[in-house]
């Protein structure tokens, strides 16, 4: 098992659960707060240029839905195979890191970083009416288990996404 990595610590902090506030519009070339701050005004005045703010709306929209995914370089062995049956599902502790896997078929793995979008709690591996989901305690978001992608509850965007494969007995995910 590896046992030195660069030390990007899995805080709400580091995913920026804030990022909304200052999501940038390739459109317009303004922030998210400042664009709805101007929205607002001009609305006020009564000349807002519809068709541009339905652009960088779209523009916004695109941006919160993108996948994260984490950048490392490291392959670590987090979880041996054996311990995650095909169609299961798990949260593991690495290098400090909790990291929620998925084994959906039995070559194919996926893992994400447990810490939820919307205000940073953990969220875990859950079965509700009858399917596997990650689930936050907190607010009651879920999300996808393949792809991380958030339905229900107020997270808006993904789990932030690690490579992850299969390695003989083990469970790599670069770190
Ligand atoms: S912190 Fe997870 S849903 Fe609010």
């Amino acid at each position: 098992m590896a046992t030195e990595h660069h030390p990007t610590p899995d805080s709400p902090t580091a995913q920026d659960p804030q990022h909304d506030g200052g999501a940038r519009c390739n459109g317009c070339g303004t922030s998210r707060r400042s664009f709805l701050e101007r929205g607002a005004l001009i609305s006020a005045v009564g000349v807002a240029s519809t068709v541009g703010l339905t652009a960088c709306t779209d523009d916004i929209r695109a941006e919160d839905n993108a996948p994260s995914q984490h950048v490392g370089g490291t392959p670590t062995e987090a979880i041996q195979l054996a311990e995650l049956p095909t169609g299961g599902l798990t949260t593991v502790k690495v290098e400090g890191r909790t990291l929620l896997i998925s084994r959906p078929a039995e070559g194919e793995v996926h893992a994400f970083s447990a810490v939820c979008t919307h205000q940073g709690c953990t969220v875990a591996p859950n079965v509700e009416n009858g399917e596997d989901v990650f689930s936050c305690p907190c607010h009651g978001s879920h999300f996808d288990t393949t792809t991380g992608v958030p339905y229900g509850g107020p997270a808006k965007q993904p789990l932030t996404e690690y490579t992850a494969g299969i390695d003989g007995d083990w469970v790599m995910v670069t770190l």
